[in-house]
């Protein structure tokens, strides 16, 4: 393994969906690493790949070809138990869609991580929780159910079940996205404490400029290849680059 200090390293791989006589290029030979205490935005034009590169990094998604590890341990091949098993202790998700389990309370979510690896948290990992919940503001929510909160209530929901296990990795696909302005710097200003302060590597699609200008480095997708890699861009600059993107698919 070449980057001892990287949550996610990814070498050659590949991702092809559909007909194999008319195949769809998702990722092509895409080699990266997602470094712990790293903040990395993942941007670039709809269908250029990000939601996969975020699916097959996980081990969600299965890549055709090259090498994945995860925390030091390879993925690609490894059965489903033991990859599922790596996914629940190393993996924090954060969808666009939030993904709560629309029968428990937000409470109840919040601790669906710790039941299904099969122990209850621990005083720290409580006191954590507890932190993460009263930062975003859900302390007198716990007792509700999806349904009976709003997105940017339930986009909290998510964000502390996936902080929860202090995974080694916390991969958002448009965590801000349905969020209004307000909970969404909180969001990022979470992720940001998440990797500066707990060590965590993260990895954020985004649409958005300012959203991107919080993370350490911004990579850029298009079809299914890595672009570019910046760092230190204001969001003028990451519009700038986006429009110019545009220009050089069209
Ligand atoms: N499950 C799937 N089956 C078939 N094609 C898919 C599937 N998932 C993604 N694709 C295709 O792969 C490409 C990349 O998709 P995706 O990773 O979702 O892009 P992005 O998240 O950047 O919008 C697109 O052309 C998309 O249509
Ligand atoms: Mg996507």
């Amino acid at each position: 393994m070449e980057n001892p200090r990287a949550a996610v390293v990814m070498r050659h791989v590949s991702r092809t969906y559909g007909d194999p006589a008319n195949p769809v290029h998702a990722l092509r030979d895409v080699s990266v690493d997602i470094r712990s205490r790293e903040f990395t935005a993942v941007m670039g034009p709809s269908g250029s790949g990000k939601s996969t590169l975020m699916n097959v990094m996980a081990g969600l998604d299965e890549a055709d070809s090259g090498q994945i590890w995860l925390d030091q341990t390879p993925i690609v091949g490894l059965g489903d138990t033991a990859r599922t098993i790596l996914r629940r202790t190393h993996v924090g998700f954060v969808f666009q869609s939030f993904n709560l389990i629309p029968t428990l309370t937000a409470e109840e979510n919040i601790h669906l991580p710790f039941v299904l690896a099969g122990h209850t948290p621990d005083a720290a990992q409580r006191a954590w929780i507890s932190h993460l919940i009263g930062s975003l503001g859900l302390r007198d929510r716990l007792g509700h159910r999806p349904a009976e909160l709003s997105g940017g209530q339930q986009q909290r929901v998510a964000i502390v079940r996936a902080l929860a296990g202090r995974p080694t990795i916390i991969l958002a696909d448009e965590p801000t996205g349905a969020l209004d302005t307000r909970t969404g710097r909180e969001v990022l200003s979470l992720l940001t404490t998440s990797a500066r302060e707990y060590g965590q590597g993260i990895a954020m699609v985004t649409h958005d400029p300012v959203a991107a200008s919080y993370a350490d480095r911004i990579l850029v997708l298009a079809d299914g290849r890595i672009v570019g890699e910046y760092r230190g861009l204001n969001p003028r600059q990451i519009s700038d680059l986006l429009i110019n993107l545009q220009g050089v698919a069209a």
